[in-house]
């Protein structure tokens, strides 16, 4: 039968979120049959019998066909994803900054271990962005992919216009929530936007862009006085990511803030929420929106690739749009 059997690495906000959705989905042939964690000893709503804290328990396990990866640490999930492709595993994944350093390599190898690789959480949490971009968008059409991919940050910003709250104490709130990152300098320094941009890129465009050769500016240097000149005109500050075409085969990608308008569809984006605009010839503007971070929402995303794996998702569908000509810039000469 077609039934999946999952183990899961990592129970923290994304992996407890994905259990959690699991158990309410009904008609899916899926459980999730091992939990690999650092520390057994935690307190956990999980039956002890699926703990483990040795990966071999479920990368060597012959039932398993599922390998869902949601830790933290990327170095660590590069080796789980590597390993649990080589013994001819599926995999869906969360783990942005992963992604952003390695897949290329990573899309290669599910295509030459014949399994399906899958990773809609690690974008704007509950928002089915990833395969939109690729089964939807015609890469001729496209023009660009920006928007707000950072829930922490645009709580915070939130937090600050509407409340006048102090930045950390609403990190603070964004840490309590379980919406930041256990690094959170990857939220405010833009690094987790960067990533997902980076990602939106490969399914987009078809273009592999290293991280390090992207501008990338946070909302951690912003000053008082620049939330106060937002304020007085009306605006708000907005952290943006945004991957634009220009000049037929170049792609320009950067992160940054951005004053925005009461006109602009990101300046309705409020909290944790995440927003995406979509450009392109023919149709001009689409917009997504939706819950960009915490359990729940993310754990959603987590199970979209369980139930795409169950409605036999083929490695072979992921064709990437490769233009052959298209090439990365960063001049800024784009109009942003
Ligand atoms: N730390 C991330 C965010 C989590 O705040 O958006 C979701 O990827």
């Amino acid at each position: 039968s077609n039934k999946l059997k999952i183990g899961v690495f990592g129970y923290g906000v994304v992996g407890s979120g994905l259990a959690h959705v699991l158990k309410n989905s009904k008609g899916l042939d899926a459980s999730i049959v091992k939990v690999c964690v650092k520390d057994a000893e935690k307190e956990r709503d999980l039956d002890a019998k699926l703990l483990t804290t040795n990966p071999d328990d479920i990368l060597n396990d012959p039932e398993i066909n599922v390998v869902a990866e949601l830790i933290d640490d990327a170095d660590a999930a590069y080796q789980i994803v590597k390993t649990a492709m080589q013994n001819g595993k599926h995999v869906v994944s969360a783990n942005k900054k992963m992604l952003a350093y390695h897949i290329e390599e990573l899309i290669q190898l599910q295509w030459q271990y014949k399994v399906s690789f899958l990773y809609e959480a690690s974008a704007c949490g509950s928002i089915p962005i990833i395969r939109n971009l690729e089964e939807y968008y015609d890469n001729d059409l496209l023009q660009s992919v920006s928007g707000i991919l950072n829930g922490s940050s645009n709580y915070i910003l939130t937090k600050i216009f509407n409340e006048n709250l102090d930045y950390n104490l609403a990190l603070k709130e964004a840490q309590d929530l379980g919406f930041a990152e256990s690094d959170p300098t990857s939220d405010v320094g833009g690094f987790d936007t960067l990533y997902k941009l980076i990602i939106l890129t490969v399914h987009g465009f078809g273009l592999f862009v290293h991280p390090d050769e992207v501008f990338n500016s946070g909302i951690a240097n912003l000053l008082p006085k620049d939330i106060e000149l937002a304020s007085q005109k009306g605006y708000k500050i907005r952290l943006l990511g945004k991957v634009t075409k220009v000049n037929g085969n170049r792609v320009n990608l950067f992160v940054a803030p951005k004053f925005v308008r009461p006109t602009e569809h990101a300046y309705t984006v409020e909290s944790h929420y995440n927003g995406v605009l979509i450009q392109g010839n023919f149709y001009d503007n689409q917009f997504m929106y939706g819950k960009g971070a915490g359990a729940h929402p993310t754990g959603s995303a987590v199970l979209s690739d369980i139930t795409a794996l169950a409605y036999n998702y083929k490695y072979e569908y992921k064709k990437l749009k490769y233009y052959g000509g298209l090439e990365y810039t960063n001049d800024m000469d784009v109009e942003i």
